[in-house]
């Protein structure tokens, strides 16, 4: 199966990209921190090669032993899984659920580093990160360029304009999707071709499309609301780089529209899945994207700096986003961030990580409604636009997911297929 490969060669991979990251900032290190600079990192690569022994070698799972506040929550889930097994077995790497173990990994690589002082705050995927903002320089370009030439008369768009405008920009942002550095094993997956000329083409590619359904909440709720209401939506992010910046772009456009007053942006406390965004990562998008040579770009990070200012993009974190948990256990594991999502109007869950949590990563018929695999999370209306890079997908039609098992074998796991996908039950 794909999990199996996974673990077997891909986070190994992974593992071995960040080895050699570390030894070569090495002179950093010791620029920055002197000989316990070169210490630590000594230490960190040691402990990482023998993390990577354990996967290979199909080690026992151990408990994580760090002072960060998620370490009794992943301890007992351990636990919760060592109950799974009968008597004398023990959870490992090979016989664990992918999900379990694929997060553990990154959480140990974040160990690692946390045991390291004076570089425990390094973030061992940031060179990667930075360097495929750069290379999807151009179509960065295109889409700043987009929202500031195009959409500056938005005020006068009628509601067929916007909702095609809406369409669009849901669509460059499921797309920017393709671009995560966890399937390439940390290789460049950068958006190359013009995000907005090759929306036409792909539109056959989006298995299911419930893009009709997210415009009517948001006319509905523009027209309902009074001056001193609020409409929120919640974008619960994935990759930092090209993205990252078609969500910003779609949060633009939904309050230069007034299709909503507040975003509220939801980000990782740690470096994860290799490309996923951190505050670090937001912020220093917004920096890098004002002081840009480009006027549009530079006009896009000014804006959204001053949205942050006034309060209307807000960037949250949570530890729950950094668990192995599903998402129907956030009410329990995760009250507070469970409660501050009620607050939303819709949530937007960007990416295939969240699309499995949000499917409890199981092996569904693909024509189980989503409503079902969501197994009762429903903090708000919510809706996943998730490019297809894992082995779980339902709500197709009858017969729509068979089509592909024989024509293209790897159409779950190959990135070129799509879903926006919406539940409004509450
Ligand atoms: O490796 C597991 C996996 O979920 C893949 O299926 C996917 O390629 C990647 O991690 C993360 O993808 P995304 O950035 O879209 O969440
Ligand atoms: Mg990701």
């Amino acid at each position: 199966s794909f999990a199996y490969f996974t673990i077997k060669d891909r986070l190994p991979q992974i593992l071995t990209r960040v080895i050699d990251t570390l030894h070569r900032h090495k002179n950093e290190f010791f620029e920055e921190h002197g000989e316990k600079g070169i210490e630590a990192e000594k230490n960190t690569i040691s402990i990482l090669s023998k993390l990577r022994n354990e996967l290979q070698t199909d080690k026992p799972l151990v408990p994580l032993d760090d002072k960060l506040p998620d370490v009794p929550l992943w301890n007992q889930y351990l636990e919760y899984q060592q109950n799974l097994l009968d008597g004398n077995e023990q959870p490992s790497w090979f016989q664990s659920p992918w999900l379990y173990v694929e997060c553990y990994m990154y959480r140990r690589i974040h160990e690692a580093l946390v045991h390291n002082p004076p570089i425990d705050d390094y973030d061992v995927f940031k060179e990667a990160k930075i360097e495929s903002f750069f290379e999807s320089q151009q179509a960065i370009i295109a889409l700043c360029t987009y929202l500031q030439e195009h959409l500056k008369n938005i005020e006068d768009l009628d509601e067929k304009q916007l909702q095609e405008e809406l369409f669009k920009l849901l669509q460059v942002s499921l797309w920017g999707n393709k671009c995560d550095l966890s399937i390439s094993a940390g290789e460049d997956n950068s958006q190359k071709a013009s995000p907005l000329k090759s929306l036409d083409n792909l539109k056959t590619l989006i298995l299911v499309d419930d893009m009709e359904s997210i415009w009517s909440l948001l006319i509905n709720s523009k027209k309902r609301r009074t001056s001193i209401e609020v409409t929120r939506v919640d974008i619960v992010l994935d990759n930092a780089g090209y993205e990252l910046i078609t969500d910003l772009i779609l949060a633009d456009f939904l309050l230069s529209s007034k299709l909503v007053t507040e975003i509220h942006f939801h980000g990782k406390c740690i470096p994860w899945y290799v490309s996923d965004t951190t505050k670090q990562d937001f912020n220093w998008t917004i920096k890098q994207l004002q002081s840009a040579n480009n006027r549009w770009m530079s006009r896009c990070g000014m804006n959204w700096e001053g949205s942050i200012k006034k309060g209307v993009l807000v960037y949250h974190d949570h530890i729950f986003w950094t668990l192995p948990h599903e998402f129907c256990s956030m009410a329990q594991v995760a009250t507070d961030l469970y409660t501050e999502l009620q607050k939303s109007h819709l949530i937007i869950f960007k990416g295939d990580l969240n699309y499995r949590k949000l499917t409890g990563d199981r092996k569904w018929e693909f024509t189980v409604p989503f409503h079902q695999a969501l197994n009762k999370f429903h903090p708000a209306p919510l809706c996943s636009l998730r490019t297809l890079k894992s082995d779980v997908q339902v709500g197709l039609k009858p017969g729509q997911g068979e089509q592909f098992v024989t024509s293209e074998p790897d159409w779950m796991i190959c990135g070129k297929y799509g879903v926006v996908q919406f539940d409004a039950s509450l």
